[in-house]
C-alpha cells in the first residue's frame, strides 16, 4: 500500500474521491449480505461507472487487487476510509441555523462517517438556546473562542450568500481549515483552505437532463 501523502496524484480530484465515496457506499450496503469479494466488473453495474474507470482510479493508490480475483471488500473499505479521511474523526460546526442548517443537523448519519457536530451558530437572537439533537444553537459573538477551544476543523455555511465572505474569513481567522460552502458564492481564501462548494440545483439540472433524455429515446421507440 502506498503512502498517499508521498504520492504526486491529485487527491483533490472531484472524479476520484467519487467513484471512492461510491464504492464505500456500495459496501456499505452489500457487507451485511456476506459479500467477501467484488469484481471491478460488478462494482460498475451497481456505481454506474466504467469499470476501467473504478479499476484506473483504485490503482492510483496501489495494488488493492488482484488480476482475475476481485477486490477484499472488508480491506478495500477500510484502506479507502483511510483515504478518504474516514478512519479520523472530524469536528464541525454549522453556520446558519435556517432551513438548511437545521437539516443539515438533523441528519444524524454523518457521525457514522466521523463527523461530529459540536455547534451550531446563527444571529438570529429567537433561535438561541434551541437545540438540535442534543446540540445547542449558539450566537456569532461564541464562534470564535468556541472555535478556538474545541478544535473544529470544517464549518458548514449555511447564511445568505451576502454574509458568506466575511464569515469564512472569520472562521479562517480563528482556525477552522474547511468550508463546505452551501452559499452561492465564491470565498476566494487561502490556499491551505480546503473549500467544497455545493450546489444541490446542479444535481437537479442532471436529474432533469436524464428525464429529457429517457423522454426523448423512449419517444423514438
Ligand atoms: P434560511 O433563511 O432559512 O436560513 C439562513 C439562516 O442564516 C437564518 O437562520 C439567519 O438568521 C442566519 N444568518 C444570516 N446571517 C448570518 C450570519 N452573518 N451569521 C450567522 N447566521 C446568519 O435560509 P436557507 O433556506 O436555510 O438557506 C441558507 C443558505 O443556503 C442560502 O444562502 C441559500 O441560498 C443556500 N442554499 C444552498 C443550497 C445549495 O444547494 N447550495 C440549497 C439550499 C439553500
Amino acid at each position: 500500500m502506498v503512502n498517499i501523502c508521498d504520492r504526486k496524484t491529485d487527491f483533490s480530484g472531484k472524479k476520484r474521491s467519487s467513484t471512492f465515496a461510491k464504492i464505500l457506499s456500495v459496501f456499505r450496503r452489500t457487507s451485511g449480505n456476506g459479500v467477501e469479494r467484488i469484481s471491478s466488473n460488478d462494482l460498475s453495474k451497481k456505481m454506474k461507472v466504467t469499470a476501467s474507470q473504478i479499476r484506473q482510479d483504485l490503482n492510483n493508490f496501489g495494488g488493492f487487487g488482484q488480476q482475475g480475483y476481485g477486490y477484499n471488500v472488508k480491506y478495500l473499505y477500510t484502506e479507502i476510509g483511510k483515504i478518504l479521511g474516514l478512519d479520523k474523526t472530524h469536528n464541525i460546526v454549522i453556520i446558519g441555523a435556517g432551513n438548511l442548517g437545521q437539516a443539515l443537523a438533523n441528519y444524524a448519519a454523518f457521525e457514522r462517517s466521523g463527523f461530529l457536530l459540536k455547534g451550531i451558530f446563527d444571529i438570529n437572537p429567537t433561535l438561541k438556546g434551541m437545540t438540535i439533537r442534543d446540540v445547542p444553537i449558539r450566537m456569532m459573538e461564541e464562534l470564535p473562542e468556541f472555535v478556538q477551544n474545541n478544535d473544529i476543523e470544517i464549518a458548514a455555511l449555511t447564511i445568505p450568500k451576502t454574509k458568506a465572505v466575511e464569515v469564512a474569513e472569520l472562521l479562517v481567522d480563528n482556525g477552522v481549515r474547511a468550508i463546505w460552502n452551501f452559499a452561492h458564492t465564491d470565498l476566494n481564501l487561502p490556499k491551505n483552505v480546503i473549500v467544497e462548494n455545493v450546489h444541490l440545483s446542479e444535481s437537479l439540472m442532471r436529474l432533469s437532463y436524464n428525464v429529457n433524455r429517457y423522454n426523448y429515446f423512449n419517444a423514438k421507440e
